[in-house]
């Protein structure tokens, strides 16, 4: 029976005849990325063949479709189409939704990337309050720590709301959302619910910075949604796929805005504006819990229960209202 070798990992010897790359995957419990549920309509679980190419079944008519359009060798495959006759080396060659996204961004628009092309996008951008001044107290060591912790946390959310992580600059991120052509309301949902993973992430590192380096870690977030260039930018030995133009300054802007807002997430109008953009009643608490948190660190004393409840009731309206207009 075929034997199939995962490189550098591990090899399942046994394996039913016939069975895809996808199967052997799933049925050995081997983490391999399939969004379209197998129906060769994705291509996140694509693979390489390292060795036996000729002990898989060939290409079908729509794998074939998928491999032109984007520029593929032979040895790239689709798990999910490819069934095994024979011994076969693989490479999974994606682990994560950054990945899918670059890669996309490469091969979909790869030509006209490199000239610059007009996407309209929500660009989430965030910052951690005060940080260069909290951390002139640390040894840089110490800082690349912290902001890895960080990035490792707040990213996340981004990542897992198909979002696309342009760069980080300083302690700030700024990141994109709609790259894989959603609609703008899936785009600037999934901005917003980034945002809120990112603070309840935030949240729960910050009494481990506090403790350890006596950092205290708040962040500000602004989105914004409107038309970028993305484009490959850079030296021709050095570019990098990025987003440009007003609506990332508005972003950056806004974010600026959430300090004398006292708080941790602004929106524009452009974003609140996308009809039914489906932020559920969850989200809603979530922020509210996020706000009182924010408030009571801003306002201090001046927080009384009195403002708390005031607050509370404003809030209460406005998120009545967005889940009415999401709804209906
Ligand atoms: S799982 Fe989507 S193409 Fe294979």
């Amino acid at each position: 029976m075929p034997k199939v070798t995962y490189f550098h990992e591990i090899t399942f010897e046994d394996i039913p005849e016939g069975q895809t790359l996808l199967d052997v995957s799933i049925h050995h419990r081997i983490p391999h990325l399939h969004q379209c549920g197998g129906q060769a309509r994705c291509t996140t679980c694509r693979i390489q063949i390292l060795d036996g190419l000729s002990n898989v079944s060939p290409p079908s008519p729509l794998e074939k479709k998928v491999a032109s359009e984007r520029g593929w060798d032979e040895f790239t495959r689709l798990a999910c189409q490819t069934h095994v006759h024979g011994d076969v080396v693989v490479r999974r060659l994606l682990d994560n939704s950054q990945d899918i996204i670059v890669l996309d961004l490469e091969e979909l628009h790869g030509g006209s990337a490199g000239e610059g092309k007009e996407l309209d996008l929500a660009v989430l951008f965030s910052d951690i309050r005060d940080f260069t001044t909290h951390s002139e107290q640390n040894l840089p060591y110490d800082i690349v720590h912290m902001l890895n912790r960080y990035f490792t946390a707040a990213a996340e959310p981004v990542l897992n709301n198909n979002g696309f992580i342009d760069k980080y600059i300083g302690d700030g991120i700024l990141a994109a959302f709609g790259t894989r052509d959603e609609s703008p309301e899936t785009a600037c949902r999934n901005a917003v619910r980034a945002a809120l993973g990112m603070l309840e992430a935030a949240r729960r590192l910050a009494p481990t910075l506090e403790q350890q380096f006596h950092v205290p870690l708040h962040i500000g977030i602004g989105i914004h949604f409107g038309t970028v260039i993305l484009g490959r930018i850079g030296h021709p030995g050095k570019r990098q796929i990025t987003v440009i133009g007003d609506t990332v300054n508005t972003a950056s802007r806004i974010e600026s805005m959430t300090k004398e807002f006292a708080t941790p997430i602004l929106l524009s109008d452009s974003v609140v504006s996308q009809q039914g953009y489906g932020v559920s009643r969850i989200d809603y608490d979530k922020l509210l819990r996020v706000l009182i948190g924010t408030l009571e660190e801003f306002l201090a004393e001046e927080f009384t229960p009195e403002v708390q409840h005031a607050w509370r009731t404003v809030y209460g309206m406005i998120a009545e209202t967005m889940i009415e207009a999401a709804e209906n």
